[in-house]
């Protein structure tokens, strides 16, 4: 913790908080073969006796979403909100109760400012802003809940890590779909043996085609959308990426591609191939139907074993609806919206990660690990893609994991 940041307004002093923090036995099982071991010690990191204080930036399509989950967690505040957008402000700290004094337009004020101070931060920013934001949280003792990607380079990712661990502060990326009621079930199986050894894994995600213009310029679509499938894949396989090759296509002339394709090589011989693209037209049934946001997430995925196969289609849910105007099929698992509050895999990792900062136990379902290696991946297939040869990836040692960008 740096002692250059300091907060007069904190109830605890930095002592006491770096007593609270300091011992957290984070990181232990994922990284410990790459970076210093944190020290096992007290199972409470904050207490049981008061709540969670937390501040959250970002009050965007997916902010507003995590508002809603922490607004209505027990044991958690919603103490603070930032955003540039002075409505945005507004209107999030009006519907959930912060007062104005603790509504920021600028990110770092609120980390020094909020009163009551901070315990943790979750950071549903645009990506390009994840790494100098959740250091300048971590610099400050802060827990830190990040949005995906972990970071848009491995470089920033391995400093995060490596300012986490040292820190002993849970940060944990939202990978949500870890967290989904049927990926669930689907690792559940695979690790008991029942597809036998995977083979190939598949994975497609076409989305909106309206969404593009918002994200185009601003995140290459590996880092918007296949980081979920990358880090699927490596959750599931439990194996390292070793070689890549990838294509992309661009059709909106926006700065990023909105499509692309690529073949992933997994230790032991698994074959991923992963597909992006961000072209499911407007009259898509929609499963996503979360009031500012409104479309459609195409996604499947498919493993097959030498022993069974697996098999998921979001828009296969339970649940249609047609109206003269509509077309709908709503998602129930990511972030349904249950009699007013929100639900399904977004508020499981939520509580997943405020129990992580509440006790102090280390994460059995995300891995940090598996971010930064996600981001060795995503920049393989950027590279790929872009200079038309296949990328190989050392494997992961160390901070060294770069890849290696001879042709073949
Ligand atoms: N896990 C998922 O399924 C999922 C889904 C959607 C979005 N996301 C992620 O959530 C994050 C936000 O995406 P979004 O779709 O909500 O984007 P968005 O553009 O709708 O919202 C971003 C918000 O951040 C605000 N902002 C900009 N600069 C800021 C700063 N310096 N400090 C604080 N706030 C700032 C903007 O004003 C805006 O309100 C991204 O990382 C995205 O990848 C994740």
């Amino acid at each position: 913790m740096s002692a250059s940041h300091t907060n007069g307004n904190r109830p605890t002093s930095p002592k006491l908080r770096s007593a609270l923090f300091t011992l957290s036995p984070f990181a232990v099982s994922h990284f410990a073969a790459t970076l210093p071991i944190v020290e096992e010690g007290t199972l409470s990191a904050i207490g049981d006796n008061r709540r969670l204080r937390v501040g959250l930036a970002g009050l965007g399509r997916f902010g507003k979403l995590h508002a809603a989950v922490l607004a209505h967690l027990p044991g958690v505040e919603l103490t603070a909100l930032c955003d540039p957008l002075a409505a945005a402000l507004e209107e999030s700290g009006e519907r959930y109760g912060v007062p104005a004094n603790n509504r920021f337009t600028e990110f770092v004020t609120m980390l020094d400012d909020s009163v009551p101070a901070l315990d943790a931060v979750f950071i549903v920013t645009p990506e390009p802003l994840h790494a100098e934001q959740a250091h300048a949280a971590l610099e400050r003792g802060l827990a830190v809940f990040l949005e995906k990607p972990l970071a848009t380079s491995p470089e920033d990712g391995t400093r995060l890590l490596a300012a986490a661990s040292g820190a002993g502060l849970p940060l944990q990326t939202g990978f949500l779909l870890r967290f989904d009621v049927q990926l669930a079930a689907l690792k559940h199986q695979v690790d008991a043996g029942t597809l036998g050894e995977l083979v190939t894994l598949r994975a497609k995600r076409n989305v909106s085609r309206a969404w593009f213009p918002a994200y185009g310029d601003r995140a290459h679509p590996v880092h918007e959308t296949t980081i979920h499938d990358i880090d699927l894949f490596l959750w599931l396989t439990g194996r390292h990426c070793e070689r890549v090759y990838a294509v992309e296509r661009r059709l909106s002339g926006l700065r990023y591609p909105d499509v692309c394709v690529a073949l992933l090589h997994f230790t032991g011989g698994a074959i991923g191939i992963v597909e992006t693209s961000w072209l499911a037209p407007a009259a898509s049934p929609a499963n996503v139907m979360a009031g500012t946001w409104h479309g459609t997430i195409d996604a499947e995925l498919e493993v097959v074993g030498t022993a069974g196969t697996a098999r998921l289609r979001m828009l296969e849910g339970g649940l249609s609806i047609w109206t003269d105007k509509l077309l709908a099929q709503p998602d129930a698992g990511l972030w349904p919206d249950v009699h007013g509050q929100i639900g399904g895999a977004l508020r499981a990792e939520v509580e997943h990660f405020v129990d992580r900062v509440r006790t102090g136990q280390p994460s059995t379902v995300a891995s940090e690990h598996q971010a930064l290696e996600g981001l060795h991946i995503a920049e393989a297939i950027i590279t790929s893609a872009a200079e038309g040869h296949e990328v190989r990836l050392e494997e992961p040692s160390g901070t060294a994991h770069q890849p290696d960008r001879n042709r073949h």
